[in-house]
């Protein structure tokens, strides 16, 4: 339905703020075209980078918490102690630049940007990629009711409309269905591993043992055990380090939802 669907809408409703890089709507509250010029052509991508790469709405923040756990062996000292989003931060961002210098290696770096204007030295390097999607029925749902805290961005009409925006791409990151088929071109590359939100939510311990596989990070069982149990929905939401209420209530307004907002399959 979703896929025949989308193609019947061609529309386009861009605000006045908005900019378009290489075919792709951007905000300049969050993004510039130099940081988009710098993500995808100045970037210098390390060979021990790990990105963590999804379609917005699709767990970014949930692979972000275990992905830094796993890097420290389930040890919660940062996530106790930095925002999720000071992490590992999103390579296309304005921020970036400066966030950068205080990452410690491996880097792990979060990115919603399509292949097609991803940092073009990653391609020449060893880097690996976890790319996390979600059904797009959730991923559209989780998606409407972030609009209605964000601050700034234009409020859909109605749930209809919003819909309407999202099967023809015109939102954030453009069209799911676009994302999910450029990324999976990458399926066969030792350097891509792909994984569901619906997997991590049915069998998290069994996911995060592949995840580090994957890495080659060598944890015991009770390192593995902390990172499921910091990962959890409920782990996630009462902690303040990970359930974005830290973020400024001029960029998210904390009265209308929280990030964390139920986190199942619908
Ligand atoms: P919902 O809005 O459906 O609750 P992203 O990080 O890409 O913005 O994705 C946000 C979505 O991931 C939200 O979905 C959020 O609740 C969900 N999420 C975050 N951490 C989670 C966790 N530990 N378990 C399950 N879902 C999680």
């Amino acid at each position: 339905f979703l896929f025949k669907t989308r193609r019947i809408f061609c529309f386009k409703t861009m605000q006045e703020q908005d900019f378009t890089y290489e075919g792709i709507q951007f905000t300049t509250n969050v993004y510039s075209p130099e940081s988009l010029r710098y993500a995808h052509y100045e970037f210098n991508v390390l060979d021990d980078d790990i990105f963590n790469v999804t379609y917005p709405k699709s767990g970014t923040n949930w692979m972000i918490e275990i992905l830094n756990l796993i890097k420290h062996k389930g040890d919660v000292t940062l996530s106790s102690a930095e925002p999720i989003y000071e992490r590992s931060p999103w390579v296309e961002t304005l921020p970036f630049k400066d966030k950068m210098n205080a990452l410690t290696h491996p880097r792990i770096i979060s990115s919603h940007l399509p292949v097609h204007i991803f940092p073009k030295s990653f391609f020449k390097s060893k880097a690996k990629v976890i790319y996390t999607v979600r059904n797009p029925k959730d991923v559209f749902i989780s998606n409407y009711y972030f609009t209605k805290m964000l601050q700034g961005f234009k409020k859909p009409e109605s749930f209809q409309e919003h819909l309407q925006n999202f099967l023809e791409g015109n939102v954030a990151y453009a069209s799911w269905f676009d994302h999910i088929q450029e990324w999976m071109k990458m399926k066969d590359d030792d350097r891509f591993f792909f994984v569901t939100y619906e997997e991590l939510l049915q069998d998290l311990r069994g996911s995060v043992v592949k995840i580090c596989k994957f890495l080659r990070q060598d944890l015991d069982s009770e390192a593995i055990d902390s990172v499921v149990k910091h990962s959890t929905f409920k782990a996630m939401a009462e902690n303040k380090m990970s359930n974005w209420s830290t973020m400024s209530s001029e960029v998210l307004d904390h009265t209308k939802g929280s990030f964390l907002r139920k986190g199942i399959i619908i």
